[in-house]
């Protein structure tokens, strides 16, 4: 029997046919593929700006680099993310706090702003997570931005292609990132990117994955020593992502609606099978969901069990994920410890990501929800 895992990518031949162009041209990195992808991906979210990046955890990098954070800053982010989130934090030398989730799942706003008290009120910027591809109210978090004057960043790295009714996932924040591992709604293997309609973010986007050097001329802060004169103006990395990587991802833009909307499908295909299982808590819909991850929830006491069940009958689930404040590493470097965030560590308790990708078929999902039937549920 196939095995089917959380989740997959979905590469078709004309992928294949979109990198086989690009090996036989004349550019590898830095040429018309990476400037058309980018286009495409602002052109979507209807933004002036996409700046792409190797991973989705150095365009997170390269946000927290643009909004001018660094030692002795603060940064808010929600305790229940991926570790990239808070850790691109740390890279810049500042200080990320957390504040619990809500039953969206994604940062409650009111614990966001108590964690900024707790910290003294000051705060660089504020990072809420699209957690499973669910579309937050954005407005929340937009106050207490401009409230204490910072940044607001969104990690969408689990909800490109979802939406906000009239706007697309990328508009709403300042800046927004997105991470393109082949679990993601796109895939370039690897890869990220920063959306943003702000032009001086995009200026140090763009510096920032390319060693901090620039060419533009009307930047130089010296006099030029000739045409060929280029300038490294501040500390910055080699994140650039190339053009056999966005030849992938272009063409994989085409399908993004496609991908979406099987996702959908699937999630609408759970809630009809499974509403009615006793002991399965399923989770939150909302229109523009991106459906990345489909969490549902069950008994702490039954969570190992139901886990193993399922692996036994060839379905991975995964959990997403341990409360990131409670990794070692930040227990060890902060001081957090159980208790601090009661809902992240509840959820963490019960949660299991059931298998959602537009490669799965229907017959795929009703295995999943048969199984799920069939677990002695006491
Ligand atoms: C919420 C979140 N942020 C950031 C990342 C990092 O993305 P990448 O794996 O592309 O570096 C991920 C990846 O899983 C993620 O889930």
């Amino acid at each position: 029997m196939k095995t089917l895992s959380y989740g997959r990518q979905w590469i078709n031949d004309d992928d294949i046919a979109e990198v086989v162009k690009v090996l036989r041209g004349d550019w590898l990195t830095m040429g018309p593929t990476v400037d058309a992808f980018e286009k495409s991906l602002a052109d979507y979210a209807g933004v002036k700006h996409a700046v792409t990046f190797s991973s989705g955890t150095a365009a997170l990098h390269g946000a927290m680099y643009a909004s001018g954070m660094g030692a002795g800053d603060f940064a808010v982010t929600t305790a229940m993310t991926f570790v990239a989130t808070s850790n691109s934090v740390i890279y810049t030398g500042a200080t990320p706090i957390f504040a619990d989730i809500d039953n969206t799942l994604c940062m409650n706003p009111e614990k966001a702003e108590e964690s900024i008290n707790a910290h003294g009120g000051k705060v660089k910027a504020v990072i809420p997570v699209s957690f499973g591809g669910y579309p937050f109210e954005i407005e929340p978090f937009r106050e207490i931005a401009e409230e204490y004057n910072a940044v607001l960043i969104e990690d969408a790295s689990h909800s490109w292609g979802g939406d906000r009714g009239s706007h697309k996932i990328g508009f709403d924040a300042d800046m927004t990132t997105l991470s393109f591992h082949p679990v993601k709604h796109i895939t370039t293997a690897e890869g990220g990117a920063v959306l943003t309609s702000n032009d001086e973010y995009a200026r140090r986007l763009k510096m920032f994955r390319n060693h901090g050097t620039t060419r533009n001329a009307s930047e130089f802060v010296d006099e030029p020593d000739g045409i060929w004169h280029s300038e490294m103006q501040d500390l910055g990395y080699n994140y650039r992502l190339s053009e056999v990587h966005c030849a992938i991802g272009l063409s994989q833009m085409k399908r993004l609606d496609e991908f979406v909307g099987r996702r959908r499908e699937i999630a609408r295909l759970y809630f009809r099978e499974l509403s009615g299982v006793e002991g399965l808590t399923l989770p939150p819909g909302k229109e523009g969901h991106a459906w990345h991850l489909f969490i549902a929830r069950v008994n702490e006491e039954l969570h190992g069990q139901f886990f193993g069940y399922l692996r036994d009958n060839d379905i991975r689930l995964q959990v997403h994920y341990r409360p990131v404040p409670l990794q070692p590493y930040y227990r060890k470097k902060y001081g957090y410890k159980a208790g601090d965030f009661p809902e992240a560590e509840k959820y963490y308790r019960q949660a299991v990501s059931l298998p959602i990708f537009p490669l799965m078929t229907d017959d795929d999902v009703m295995r999943v929800c048969g199984v799920i039937k069939n677990f002695v549920w006491r």
